[in-house]
């Protein structure tokens, strides 16, 4: 564990400037430390959706924390979070992503059982226990709260209200999510499919949020199906692109890809005669203004910081293992309130995208392992900075906050602008 008050033997506020960091943040393992402290451990962390989760007995595992934890239905309907891991001895209560139909958890150890509240039901031989019944039960977060059914935790305890750490920007995103949905429901029970990636877990809400390498380093897409929705909003001619790069501050940040578009439903793949009954229903729900809006702007592309990326058809989850290992999750996401085919046509979309074979993800993994190969360099080398300065010149501000041209570093420095303020606040 780190030790409290040691922020400046890193010196995060020296290594991070507003144009470059340096590129020991990426590979030191004091920094990785620290970050699993101040960021996974202190801050408000993604868990999971409450889609995941319809049925009392329904749950799934996670890591909070670099902790494992479990998030499920209890009986009286509301989510709780658990520490997966006994009371007696620290076994892990549940080894599997998820399963259904639990009116309790027993341990595989000594078989103590514990209820959907995390109380402690009973034990073989309790009479050799001096302890009070309350301090057998599993371990909580200290914060769990949700936001349109996305469940976010910190063991800290002391994060402050989950309203504040999405503020206006956070919510306004998750918003456009939920809305593509004509009952404002998401549904996103297909399962994860998980990707270990020999890089720093920072490197893909960067990665993810950069409109700068898209044509070069997706230029297979490009190539194999011409006419996607990223060649109006990304592949044109800079001068003539006019999606943009914004920062809504709190770390989330966004390329706000709709304004690039050149036609509604572009970022489905389809148009509106193929799906009539979906933009009938959104109309019936939002009303026609609010639904044409809709079809055309589709869900974000933004992250919200640290862990969730809200990337447009597919939901990704960060975990870091350590500072040169992740774990990339994704998961498409399906709507309430469509039929089969809508949503098939979604898992085609984030096949295409994110899948092992897909345009997107093995692209940027090759990439982020290639950063962190290149990244070996020590604190206090002179030359190991990486430069993220991009359209600083021209980044400007707005009701929104900052923003800037679509290929611009607006996205990147706003991620590390929030960085920078809680590694050194929370030291
Ligand atoms: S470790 Fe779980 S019952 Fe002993
Ligand atoms: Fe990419």
């Amino acid at each position: 564990m780190p030790v409290r008050g040691d922020a400046d033997a890193v010196g995060y506020a020296r290594l991070i400037e507003d144009r470059r960091v340096h590129g020991s943040l990426y590979t030191d393992h004091q920094v990785f430390v620290d970050e699993i402290d101040r960021i996974f451990r202190r801050g408000w962390i993604f868990v999971g959706h409450e889609s995941e989760i319809p049925k009392t007995g329904d749950w799934v595992t996670r890591r909070l924390g670099g902790e494992p934890v479990i998030m499920l239905r209890a009986a009286e309907g509301g989510v709780h979070v658990l520490a997966n891991r006994c009371a007696h001895r620290g076994t892990l209560l549940c080894w599997q992503d998820r399963g259904s139909g639990r009116k309790s958890f027993q341990c595989s150890y000594h078989g103590w059982v514990f209820g959907l509240d995390g109380k402690l039901r009973s034990l073989p031989g309790r009479s050799g226990f001096e302890r009070p019944a309350g301090a057998l039960d599993l371990a909580r977060p200290g914060q769990v709260d949700a936001y349109r059914g996305f469940v976010f935790a910190n063991q800290s305890g002391d994060a402050g209200p989950l309203e504040d750490h999405l503020g206006p920007g956070g919510r306004m995103l998750i918003d456009r999510a939920v809305e593509v949905s004509p009952v404002g429901r998401l549904a996103l029970g297909a399962g994860w499919i998980g990707q270990r990636v020999a890089s720093n877990w920072k490197m893909w809400p960067e990665s993810d949020n950069d409109g700068y390498h898209l044509a070069i380093a997706h230029a297979s897409l490009q190539k194999a199906v011409p006419g996607t929705q990223y060649e109006a909003a990304l592949f044109s001619p800079e001068l003539d692109n006019t999606s943009q790069a914004r920062d809504h501050g709190r770390g989330h940040v966004e390329l706000e890809l709709r304004c690039g578009y050149d036609r509604e439903l572009a970022w489905l793949g389809t148009t509106r005669d193929k799906v009539r009954d979906y933009a009938a229903a959104l109309e019936r729900a939002y009303g026609k203004e609010a639904a044409d809006r809709i079809l055309w702007d589709g869900p974000p592309h933004a992250l919200i910081f640290p862990n969730l990326f809200l990337g447009e058809m597919n939901l990704a989850v960060i975990e870091p293992v350590g500072p040169g290992e992740t774990i990339h999750y994704h998961t498409p996401l399906l709507l309430d309130g469509v039929d089969a085919a809508f949503n098939d046509r979604v898992l085609r979309q984030s096949e295409a995208a994110m899948g092992p074979a897909s345009f997107f993800l093995p692209d940027d993994a090759v990439i982020a392992e290639r950063m962190q190969q290149g990244l070996q360099v020590g604190r206090g080398s002179a030359d190991g900075w990486i430069d993220l300065s991009r359209g600083a010149g021209r980044e400007r501000c707005d009701a929104m906050g900052r923003v800037g041209h679509v290929s611009d570093e607006t996205t990147n420095r706003g991620f590390w602008r929030h960085y920078r303020s809680v590694m050194t606040a929370r030291a």
